[in-house]
């Protein structure tokens, strides 16, 4: 039983103000949940965007805690859990939600869409992994019905996932983000060959190791991008881009470089030309949510995290490359600074709550 009853947390006070560490409760688990002690929280794009319009929308109260990245321990199993105990060490995803955000010393989460971490692996390095990998995993596999976010192939934990695409090139914007390196891991798992992302060219060496076959200079001019892919796809149509970055530099090439019927994903919301569209290439665009707390993509998240564990045991997913922020919690709102400044290239920045004076 936790017996803690008020705990540090990251608070942001009203729409378009600054978060600052405060004093929040020690939320309590419903019965499915468990009650986490939050030992590190990766910090995302997310978490200053949702500050301002239009991602505030998402905020139900304040003072808002944010955090959709944690690793922790278990403290307290609820009275329905039977996967997990108390000094498990797992890893999450957090939602919009007080009770249920990372960037606190403890939160409550689903016990289905957790995960036990492996020796292999540290509490700093799985707190990378949530929700990058979710944006793509949800993108690609989730099947909830008449749900548009989704390019809904087959899964590769399902018969023949991982040989659908073998053989076809696959194209990632910004395979450095944090997004774009789970991206070339999936599009690796599923078989897809080559693969071919943008990037800094001093993060050669990182996507490489991580499954990509050619990078290309991001720097370049998108059409001088557009004009390398025939070479580099051996001629092959792409049905496959995946726009990690999703800006309004990045997306009409996204589009312009996919083939007639295939399908691309973007992280942000469109803003393709009207004029580069054209109905009769059936080009199907997702438009993903990477949050396995949302109904719609529940389903699909309690797969991903049946398969978290092993696939980070075995190193089939690679967590991102961390920087651990001195203070705690306390070095939070400078790392979001970086994040908005675009000061951050090829890892994540992680916190640590319990380090909070
Ligand atoms: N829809 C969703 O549910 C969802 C979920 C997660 C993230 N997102 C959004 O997806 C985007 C990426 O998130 P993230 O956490 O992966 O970001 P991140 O890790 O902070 O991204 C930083 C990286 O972006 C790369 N980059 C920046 N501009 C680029 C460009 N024009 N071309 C290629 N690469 C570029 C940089 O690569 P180099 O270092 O190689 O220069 C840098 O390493 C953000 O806008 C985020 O808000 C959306």
């Amino acid at each position: 039983m936790a017996t803690v009853q008020t705990q540090k947390a990251l608070l942001l006070h009203a729409e378009g103000g600054k978060y600052s560490v405060g004093d929040a409760p020690v939320p309590r688990p419903g019965p499915k949940d468990v009650l986490v002690k939050v030992e590190a929280a990766a910090l995302n794009p997310i978490d200053w965007k949702i500050a301002i319009p239009p991602f505030s929308g998402l905020i139900q109260e304040y003072p808002f805690i944010t955090g959709t990245d944690g690793a922790g321990v278990v403290i307290e199993v609820g009275a329905e859990v039977t996967s997990l105990k108390e000094g498990d060490k797992i890893v999450f995803q957090g939602w919009f939600s007080n009770p249920l955000a990372t960037l606190q010393q403890f939160c409550v989460v689903p016990a289905e869409i957790t995960a036990l971490i492996p020796d292999n692996i540290s509490l700093d390095q799985a707190a990378s992994v949530p929700l990058g990998l979710a944006t793509v995993v949800l993108a690609l596999y989730n099947q909830h019905p008449g749900y548009p976010k989704t390019l809904r192939y087959k899964p590769v934990w399902e018969e023949g996932g991982s040989t659908e695409f073998a053989g076809k090139p696959a194209f990632i914007i910004g395979g450095a983000s944090s997004v774009g390196q789970y991206a070339i891991q999936i599009a690796k798992l599923a078989g897809f060959s080559p693969i071919i992302v943008t990037a800094s060219l001093h993060n050669t060496e990182l996507l490489t190791s991580l499954g990509a076959t050619h990078i290309v200079d991001r720097s370049l001019e998108p059409d001088a991008i557009l004009a390398k892919l025939p070479e580099l796809t051996g001629g092959k149509p792409l049905e496959f881009v995946y726009d990690a970055i999703s800006l309004p530099e990045t997306m009409p090439l996204a589009y312009q470089a996919l083939a007639p019927g295939g399908g691309l994903v973007i992280t942000l919301s469109d803003v393709i030309p009207a004029t580069l569209k054209d109905e009769g290439d059936r080009k199907q665009i997702a438009y993903v949510f990477g949050n396995v707390h949302a109904p719609e993509n529940r389903t699909c998240g309690v797969e991903l995290y049946k398969r978290l564990t092993e696939w980070l045991e075995k190193g089939i997913i690679k967590p991102n490359t961390v920087e651990v922020l001195p203070g705690g919690l306390a070095g939070a709102p400078e790392g979001l600074e970086r994040l908005e400044n675009n000061k951050v290239s090829g890892k994540k920045l992680i916190v640590r709550p319990q380090e909070t004076a």
